[in-house]
């Protein structure tokens, strides 16, 4: 039996992984979580089971995190902050909340010696990238995010917990996810506003903005597979589609699905907001010699999300 731990296990990918995880009887799954963003639902079928437990609690709580740890064979570290638009509005809370979080996590790995740990990282750390597709060997960009600057700090963390301490590492730099259980992001915002009013929609940019977007079952295949695959101490690779499309293919992909024609209205400039990079493209090589490669495209990952949102509206409804 092996026993994993979930920080963020309530979120979007952390219950994701949590339920895929939990397929296997063998498996025993705790999730951490403070529900700052994680959702209950999310973990109704979870909590049936015999061979998982919640634990609610902050990583930013030593005491808590660390008696979590006990008897901990494998770490999903996905608990953060993961809104990167609104960074310059709490410049502490990507620190805190990713960095000091992070590095809390490792260190109750290290005194209760639990000693893999997987980490999601993100795309935003390689800034305005002058290789495109971006492989994972790019040059340390300049940051431009106050949330990929964390991420970045993060993955030192790991790499040098690692080389201390004899950590084994999986470290994931994301494209933005879609799917099942998806809650923030251009999809989720796009779908609100047309709910509000159908016949227009606000496009942060001037929406040629190109992107590369990922479901989130091709994102757990990929996680476990380079898992399966352990080659060193710090396993880095980025997942996304080999593809990338405009945020006003998007637009019109979510407008078709709800059976809307809005008009596109513009709020202009290259990008949506500081650090917003208006074109993420990520070299997924490494992972698909692995034998991964993703089952859905970009349009599909898209219309699947929207199909999610209007089987689940209560995910609009602002929190209590
Ligand atoms: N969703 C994406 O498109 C995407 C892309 C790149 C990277 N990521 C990264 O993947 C991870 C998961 O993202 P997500 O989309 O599932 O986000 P999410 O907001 O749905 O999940 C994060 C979870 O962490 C919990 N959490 C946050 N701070 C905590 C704390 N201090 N203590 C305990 N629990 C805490 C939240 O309650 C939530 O359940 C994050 O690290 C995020 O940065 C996500």
């Amino acid at each position: 039996m092996t026993r994993y731990l979930i920080t963020g296990g309530a979120g979007y990918i952390g219950s994701s992984v949590a339920d895929r995880l939990l397929q296997d009887a063998n498996n025993e799954v705790i999730a951490f979580d403070n529900f700052s963003t994680g959702r209950r639902e999310f973990i109704e079928d979870a909590l049936k089971k015999p061979n998982y437990k919640l634990i609610e609690g902050d990583l930013l709580d030593t005491a808590a995190i660390d008696k979590a740890m006990e008897g901990i064979d494998f770490v999903f570290h996905f608990a953060a902050n993961a809104d990167i638009r609104r960074g310059c509005e709490h410049p502490r809370k990507d620190l805190e909340q990713n960095t000091i979080a992070t590095f809390n996590v490792l260190d109750a790995m290290r005194r209760n010696k639990a000693r893999e740990i997987v980490f999601s990282s993100t795309g935003p750390i390689y800034g305005e990238a002058q290789i495109i597709p971006t492989p994972e060997d790019a040059p340390l960009p300049i940051q431009t995010s106050l949330y990929g600057a964390s991420k970045l700090a993060c993955e030192g963390l790991i790499e040098a917990f690692c080389e201390g301490f004899g950590f084994t590492s999986y470290i994931f730099r994301f494209v933005s996810i879609l799917g099942e259980r998806y809650q923030h992001g251009h999809v989720y915002d796009f779908y609100k506003q047309l709910m509000e009013t159908p016949e227009r929609l606000y496009i942060l940019g001037n929406g040629k903005q190109r992107k590369s977007y990922l479901y989130i079952q091709d994102c757990i295949d990929a996680i476990f597979t380079a898992v399966e695959h352990k080659e060193n101490k710090v396993n880095i690779y980025n997942l996304g589609t080999p593809e990338y499309c405009e945020v006003t293919d998007s637009a019109t992909w979510i407008s078709e699905e709800m059976g809307l024609n809005p008009k596109f209205e513009f709020s202009g400039g290259d990008r949506g907001w500081v650090g917003d990079n208006p074109f993420i493209f990520l070299d997924t090589k490494k992972i698909q010699s692995l034998g991964w490669k993703p089952k859905l495209t970009i349009k599909e990952a898209v219309v699947q999300t929207v199909k999610y949102l209007k089987e689940n509206e209560w995910l609009l409804e602002d929190r209590k």
